[in-house]
């Protein structure tokens, strides 16, 4: 049996920022259980919905070294769909009223987490032969074992693998600060490791210091390797690129399924699509306050409303779009305050072509895949992207720039081979996206039965865990057997 323990910052259900909480709340539950033991490792939030507080049970306390502080650590437990939940308590670091930014600097927050980690291995009488770190605010677990606990023997055959979720965000700070806070010797920030542009970055360290690195789509993989993709650390992307992998992510089959889904209110599959998506579509126009117009356009979004996903594009064509097409628009998500009330503005003028809600809610983003006809992400960069591959399984037709996961999962439309799952464009111009949205429409209103075949190819593509999982299982053998 192989013992794999999955360490991150957040995971559905108990704490979701982004898409990085999908993955690791979902593809644990898709190995093969019988030779392999995932569990999770996250922090104990106190922002964490009561309800999931309430079932976790108290293992055992103990404190950790993090350079001259000593501080307390709770390890709490619970299961979830079989998966094993282990939570780590500090109240003085997980506190606040969101996990990220707030009252404790985050650089700390992490530093200590990861170290509690390593910590907490014995005390679970659980010893990994993989710990399978997610983004930078895990980077320095791989760190912290290379280089603190190198020598003992309990620690010594463990093996790391560091998942990029998204190269933007490194967890990069000052050196003296992180020297001071994590306690590693001096000679270990470095531009060859720790350092980068003068700061000690975190997602650094654990590209430098796991075993194999990986990213969540080949083609971000790719991208990441230029210097238009690597974010200011592409050279060290390459001197990394024969242990580095893109990996596609998949979506939870079980948890989003158009004829099971409960947000819905018609179910419907492949073979018959037409009504269940007419009926959630009228239902959904109702809720959103929409003129209920059956034959009408209708366009969603969920987005965190950030320059990543292509607001700035969005923010070009929208006037003109909203004033010449006939269509209607739903956008739901948070983020930056620029484009909230960019989208606000829009919606004010034009009340009966568009809707915004911001703020997360799980009904409203399934209504969105449920309901709506096309689902629009035209991001600069994403590195696998999820939203798409859930719009694909509910028939709602993906609209996408060319890049990262958008490219690997979405077919541009051929009309004249009549192939393609979705309609994409290459460049990041805001011309040619309202081009593509209004060749799109065309498409609609003008080729029914062609659009139905992009909605009936879409929904037949297989996006589950199973084939993602299967990778990681060969990448973890082979890890394990490089002694
Ligand atoms: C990040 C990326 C997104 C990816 C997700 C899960 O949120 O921006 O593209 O799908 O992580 O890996």
């Amino acid at each position: 049996m192989m013992k794999i323990l999955f360490a991150a910052s957040e995971a559905v259900p108990f704490m979701k920022t982004g898409g990085l909480a999908d993955v690791t709340g979902s593809l644990p539950g898709y190995f093969d259980r019988e030779r392999h033991d995932v569990r999770v490792i996250m922090p104990k939030y106190l922002c964490m919905d009561e309800k999931w507080k309430g079932q976790l049970r108290f293992l055992c306390h103990f404190h950790v070294r993090l350079g001259w502080r000593c501080q307390y650590v709770g390890i709490f437990e619970t299961k979830h769909n079989g998966i094993t939940y282990y939570l780590v308590d500090n109240e003085f670091y997980f506190a606040g009223d969101r996990p990220y930014n707030h009252i404790y600097e985050d650089v700390e927050k992490f530093a200590y987490f990861s170290k509690a980690v390593l910590e907490a291995l014995p005390f679970l009488d659980f010893c990994p032969d993989i710990i399978h770190c997610h983004d930078w605010q895990t980077g320095l677990i791989p760190v912290f074992l290379r280089t603190l606990y190198g020598d003992e023997r309990y620690y010594s055959g463990i093996k790391t693998v560091f998942s990029i979720h998204n190269l933007k965000f490194q967890g990069r700070f000052g050196i003296r600060a992180v020297m001071d806070i994590t306690g590693l010797p001096e000679q270990i920030f470095t531009a060859d490791k720790l350092e980068s542009y003068d700061e000690a970055n975190c997602l650094k360290g654990g590209v430098v210091y796991a075993d194999a690195v990986t990213t969540v789509s080949p083609s971000y993989a790719k991208e990441i390797l230029t210097p238009e993709g690597g974010e200011g650390l592409d050279g060290l992307m390459r001197a990394r690129e024969h242990d580095l992998y893109g990996i596609l992510n998949g979506i939870d089959y079980r948890e989003y399924d158009p004829q099971t889904d409960p947000y819905l209110s018609a179910h419907f599959s492949v073979d018959r699509f037409a009504e269940g998506k007419a009926a959630n579509k009228a239902h959904f126009q109702r809720i959103m306050g929409l003129p209920q117009e059956k034959g009408t356009f209708l366009l969603g979004m969920v987005s965190r409303m950030t320059d990543q996903k292509g607001f700035d594009l969005i923010a070009y064509i929208l006037d003109e779009l909203l004033a010449t097409e006939r269509l209607q628009f739903v956008a739901v998500g948070t983020g930056e305050e620029r484009y909230e009330n960019m989208l606000r503005y829009f919606a004010d003028k034009y009340p009966d072509k568009m809707r915004v809600r911001i703020g997360y809610s799980e009904e409203l983003a399934h209504g969105v895949y449920g309901s709506c006809d096309a689902f629009l992400m035209p991001s600069l960069f994403e590195p696998c992207g999820l939203s798409q591959m859930m719009s694909l399984r509910y028939g709602t037709v993906p609209l996408v720039r060319e890049t990262g996961g958008l490219k690997d999962t979405v077919l541009p439309y051929n009309e004249y081979e009549g192939t393609g799952t979705g309609f994409s464009f290459a460049n990041y111009n805001a011309h040619e996206l309202l081009a593509t949205l209004r060749y799109a429409m065309t498409t609609y209103y003008k080729n029914k039965k062609a659009w139905d075949g992009i909605v009936k190819r879409g929904m037949k593509q297989d996006f589950s865990w199973d084939s993602s999982a299967r990778a990681y299982e060969k990448l973890y053998a082979a890890l394990a057997d490089d002694v």
